[in-house]
């Protein structure tokens, strides 16, 4: 059995112990931010916080999170006021938006160890982040801003 906090709610899933995450916080759960891009951990559509690290739920079988605090993109701030949630509105980020919950929490994971990181700090941690859309310069352009970097 497995046992982890969501968004700070203690919960128990009934799916098996190799189901991905993902299927776990979208299906069982409800929490529907986090999207399925590719399933095979190449895309970052899925990513959810572990503890703090971005991860990729879709790889990321439910029980190797027992005893750890899962945050999705839902629960990265009560009120949908984190910084990067305010430089998306202001800069006007999504196009589709497939992408972009798990744009933005791989880019709070960065910035949560690095608040004011380079360009090539941003471009690396984002790397894995695809967006078919094309949407790279508006979200380097956010986090620059949610950093402090952009006025
Ligand atoms: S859906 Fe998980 S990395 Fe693409
Ligand atoms: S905004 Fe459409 S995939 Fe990124």
């Amino acid at each position: 059995m497995t046992t982890f906090q969501l968004n700070g709610k203690s919960v128990t899933p009934k799916s098996p112990d190799d189901t991905p995450l993902l299927w776990v916080i979208r299906d069982e759960m409800g929490l529907t931010g986090s999207k399925f891009g590719c399933g095979i951990g190449q895309c970052g559509a899925c990513t959810v916080h572990v503890d703090g690290q971005a991860v990729r739920s879709c790889v990321t079988p439910v029980n190797v999170v027992d005893g750890s605090k899962v945050t999705t993109i839902e629960g990265l701030d009560p009120h949908g006021r984190h910084p990067l949630q305010l430089a998306w509105i202001e800069d006007q980020v999504p196009q589709c938006g497939y992408c972009q919950s798990g744009q933005i929490m791989q880019a709070a994971s960065l910035l949560a160890g690095t608040p004011h990181p380079t360009d090539d700090e941003i471009e690396a941690a984002m790397n894995g982040n695809l967006c078919r859309c094309m949407a790279y310069v508006r979200i380097k352009k956010a986090i620059k801003r949610a950093s402090g970097a952009v006025k």
